[in-house]
């Protein structure tokens, strides 16, 4: 009979689903994704996965209970990773209340759906919470015991999936936690988050598809990670004695500005900073060229400016190595691979334009 484990990964065709999705394999789980209904089936991070015998999808959504219940029920996980989220801060101003509703009731869907298909004994749940829950932070780093001041409704949405998590722990003797990921990165990384944008601009730029990059908060500090290394925490976690909450975090810390200087030298620019404010712009030294200018569009209403974590605690209990990736190489492999991206879309236009004129001279037939 096949023992091996079986892991339910809600948000899978997410940056850390996909990841979590191949480490788990490789450690000979049974894995079972659960996606959204949606009029395409197009699911670009999983699928060189689809296909593996160990691999399985689902259809269900953090919004509806009686999927969750079906999802669940079915497949009997013995871990479930619980990562799906509506996960942009900004977005989460333009949509509150759905945001709050995937985002906080939605881990209260997967907690009581484990308890009403009679697993709370058996299934160990991760869930994906956040440095967004320091905020408006009232400590430099952040660890653990850190008192929490959200400051978005993302955040705040959040803070109640950590509470409930460790609420369903203590009052049912669930092994249910939550690991408090500071930002982790990667080439997998959505277009819309901060240091994709700046990666992907940089190399359009380089490669003469691009004019100019517009950013929001230069100033704003993160502590910046690889997700492919971010995503063994998860499973470490669940891995450990007793059920704890842990801060995953690299221990060091970078402005936005930092991040757009690294990644355009990679891609073979030296920009220099000028100005302050809304005035400020990142220009190319070699001609003079304003590459990066500063817009309002990408100002919150509220900005979390000062995350950096202190990941003591998970590199004593779990053994985790938190700086296997350095910042220099995560910005290099982000560029290294948008690089590759445009010089690909770049000659997939040419041969394309070529074709539409040599069929337009009736060279080709
Ligand atoms: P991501 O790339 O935005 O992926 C989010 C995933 O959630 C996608 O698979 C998405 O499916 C799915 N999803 C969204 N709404 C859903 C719903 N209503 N029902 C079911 N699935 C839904 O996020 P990520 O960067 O991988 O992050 C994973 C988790 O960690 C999130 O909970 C995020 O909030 C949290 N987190 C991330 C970071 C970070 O720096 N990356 C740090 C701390 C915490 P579609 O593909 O269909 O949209
Ligand atoms: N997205 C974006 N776009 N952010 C910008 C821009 C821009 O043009 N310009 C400056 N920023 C600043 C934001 O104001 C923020 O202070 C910082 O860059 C990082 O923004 P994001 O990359 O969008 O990430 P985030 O930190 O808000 O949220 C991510 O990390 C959280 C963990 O701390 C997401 O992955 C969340 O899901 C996650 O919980």
């Amino acid at each position: 009979m096949d023992m091996a484990k079986r892991a339910l990964i809600t948000g899978v065709t997410g940056q850390d689903g996909s990841y979590l999705s191949e480490l788990l394999l490789e450690k000979g789980y049974d894995v079972h994704g659960m996606i959204r209904r949606s009029s395409v089936d197009y699911r670009e991070r999983i699928a060189h996965l689809e296909g593996n015998p160990r691999f399985h999808l689902h259809y269900g959504d953090l919004g509806d209970s009686m999927s969750m219940m079906q999802v669940i029920g079915t497949v009997r996980p013995d871990e479930i990773y619980n990562l799906a989220a509506q996960s942009h801060v900004q977005v989460s101003f333009d949509v509150p209340e759905y945001t709050a509703d995937v985002v906080a009731i939605g881990v209260l869907r997967v907690l009581e759906a484990v308890r009403l298909c009679g697993l709370a004994e058996t299934c160990r749940i991760y869930q994906a919470s956040t440095s967004e829950l320091y905020g408006k932070v009232e400590e430099v780093p952040q660890r653990e015991t850190t008192p929490f001041h959200p400051y978005s409704p993302y955040a705040v949405a959040k803070q109640y999936g950590f509470w409930i998590v460790r609420e369903y722990r203590e009052a049912y003797h669930m092994f249910c936690c939550s690991g408090i990921l500071f930002n982790h990165e990667s080439e997998r990384r959505g277009e819309t988050f901060v240091t994709r944008k700046i990666t992907l601009a940089a190399a359009r730029i380089a490669q003469g598809k691009q004019d100019k990059l517009y950013l929001g908060n230069l100033s704003s500090l993160r502590d910046w990670g690889y997700a492919k290394d971010y995503v063994e925490c998860m499973w470490l976690i669940l891995q450990n004695e007793k059920p704890e909450d842990y801060v995953i975090a690299t221990g060091q810390q970078h402005s936005v500005r930092e991040f757009a200087t690294l990644a355009f030298h990679y891609a073979g620019i030296e920009l220099e900073w000028q100005g302050e404010g809304l005035e400020e712009q990142g220009i190319d030294a070699a001609d003079g060229r304003v590459l990066v200018e500063v817009s309002p569009d990408f100002y919150r209403p509220t900005d979390v400016v000062n995350l950096w974590g202190d990941p003591s605690k998970a590199k004593k209990e779990l053994g985790w190595n938190p700086t296997r990736t350095s910042f220099e190489e995560l910005v290099k492999i982000m560029v290294d691979h948008d690089m590759e991206k445009v010089a690909v879309e770049r000659a997939e236009e040419h041969i394309k334009t070529n074709l539409e004129e040599y069929l337009e001279k009736g060279v080709v037939k």
